[in-house]
């Protein structure tokens, strides 16, 4: 008698474990093929049970849309384990990351109510983003137990990026670059692999050399004997440099005074220096936000000041490479900080001189502003050989021994990378230092400058 009694709510249990499951499968279902806002009846259906025991299961269809997603993760987390079982750590997490792109691929329908909860914060800081800390701190564990990946790097960081990838494996088109923000990944992680996060200072870097020439203190003896090879080329350099900060400030004060731009992608933005981009806007605008983007990791190492800015704005730092713009439009600290649906103003100053005719910088710039709506506006400025050939040419030659290639631009064509299907601001381009210069001072003479600026509007 006992034991008939104790079989009934244990068989009970057992029932609603099962309408639970086939519930979220016939949900997982549902989701992948007709979006999330398939009705709750049909899921019900489909999972054999009638509309108010799924009530009873999910209260709501936010509920349910959780149910699923922490659902799917907890079979991600499984996955992970039984690839670790039969590869290295690295191959593992290659495998898990693929899986996991088809994963956000086939989630069409889910992937907006997924940035609906993460933006709410529900998800962003709830199981979701803890089990996928969890499972690359399974994979990083792994990988420093057999020395194959690297022990240094924050699972929190690269959780991060994978909320990220999942933002847009979604989107139609979006895979193969859902795949290179996995493979940043995957190869920041190896030990000795292509780490844009190592900190070399036995090689010279732009962000450090341009450093030396501002007067600061954050270079090392490879970016100064770059730097003395160029300033004995060009003694003015300093001044060029300078003048480039100066034509930096008045143009984003003038798109934060007159234009309104309240948001800005500064793209190379060099270490933190008097006059940063978000210093010179918010004292303008205090609400203005700011994503600073840079390959040298110094630059965030040394960036406290790029991040503090008024409690009104906002300042965030991503580590990129300018040559892979999809990767930085997605990256979700660029999502969070700026609003795509408004005016931004895209900086590139000093920056896409770094950029070969292969690297295909005109193509860079269109993806970047492409993102933006109309009334962005992009603010360029980059080196010429036209005013001082030989001296420039000799600057050029100091880089190239450093490992370091520069491809001088003159106006024209610089005008035809930066600003085609553009509208310039009066004066057009020019040199930096003539550009809305403020009256009554004198520039230094062109061949001394030798780096042409231009502001442009998005029609
Ligand atoms: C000459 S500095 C200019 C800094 C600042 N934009 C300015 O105008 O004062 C060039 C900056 O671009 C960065 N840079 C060069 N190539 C880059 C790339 N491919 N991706 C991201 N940053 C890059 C360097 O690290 C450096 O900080």
């Amino acid at each position: 008698m006992a034991s008939i009694e104790g079989e009934r709510p244990r068989a009970r249990i057992a029932e609603a474990r099962r309408n639970r499951q086939n519930l979220i499968a016939a949900a997982t279902r549902a989701f992948a093929s007709e979006g999330e806002q398939v009705p709750l009846e049909a899921i019900a259906k489909d999972a054999g049970v009638g509309i108010g025991t799924l009530y009873r299961h999910f209260p709501n269809r936010e509920a349910l849309v959780e149910a699923v997603y922490e659902d799917s993760v907890e079979r991600l987390a499984a996955s992970a384990n039984e690839l670790l079982a039969v590869h290295s750590p690295a191959e593992a997490f290659r495998s898990w990351m693929a899986v996991f792109t088809d994963w956000a691929a086939t989630k069409h329908g889910m992937i907006d109510t997924l940035r609906a909860l993460m933006s709410s914060g529900r998800v962003e800081h709830g199981l979701m983003r803890a089990q996928l800390v969890n499972i690359v701190s399974l994979f990083l564990s792994a990988g420093a137990a057999a020395g194959d990946l690297r022990t240094d790097v924050a699972a929190e960081d690269v959780a991060a990026t994978l909320a990220g990838v999942l933002a847009v494996a979604g989107a139609p088109g979006q895979r193969a670059q859902a795949g290179r923000m996995l493979d940043i990944v995957l190869n920041g992680l190896r030990p000795g692999g292509a780490t844009m996060n190592r900190i070399d200072t036995s090689k010279p870097h732009p962000a450090r050399v341009y450093n030396y020439y501002l007067g600061g203190t954050d270079n090392f003896p490879a970016d100064r004997q770059v730097a003395e090879q160029a300033i004995e080329a060009l003694p003015a350099i300093r001044t060029a440099a300078r003048e480039n900060r100066a034509f930096l400030g008045r143009a984003v004060r003038y798109l934060a005074a007159d234009e309104g731009i309240t948001q800005f992608l500064d793209l190379g933005s060099g270490l933190p220096t008097v006059g940063n981009v978000h210093e010179v806007a918010q004292a303008v605008l205090p609400g203005a936000r700011i994503v600073y983007v840079d390959n040298d990791p110094i630059v965030l190492e040394q960036g406290r000041a790029l991040l503090a800015g008024t409690p009104e704005g906002r300042c965030a730092y991503v580590l990129a490479d300018i040559k892979d713009p999809e990767y930085i439009l997605a990256h979700p600290v660029t999502r969070e900080t700026l609003d795509f649906g408004r005016p931004v103003a895209l900086i590139l100053a000093a920056v896409l001189h770094f950029l070969l005719a292969e690297d295909d910088p005109g193509r860079i710039v269109r993806t970047l502003i492409d993102a933006f709506p109309s009334g962005s506006y992009v603010v360029v400025s980059h080196a010429t050989a036209e005013y001082a050939p030989r001296e420039v040419g000799g600057v050029g030659r100091a880089y190239q021994q450093g490992g370091m290639r520069l491809a001088m631009r003159d106006a024209d064509e610089f005008a035809r990378v930066a600003f085609t299907g553009l509208t310039l601001v009066p004066p057009g381009v020019v040199p930096v230092s003539e550009w809305r210069r403020e009256p009554g001072t004198i520039p230094p003479s062109r061949a001394e400058v030798s780096v042409n600026g231009g502001v442009a509007r998005k029609p």
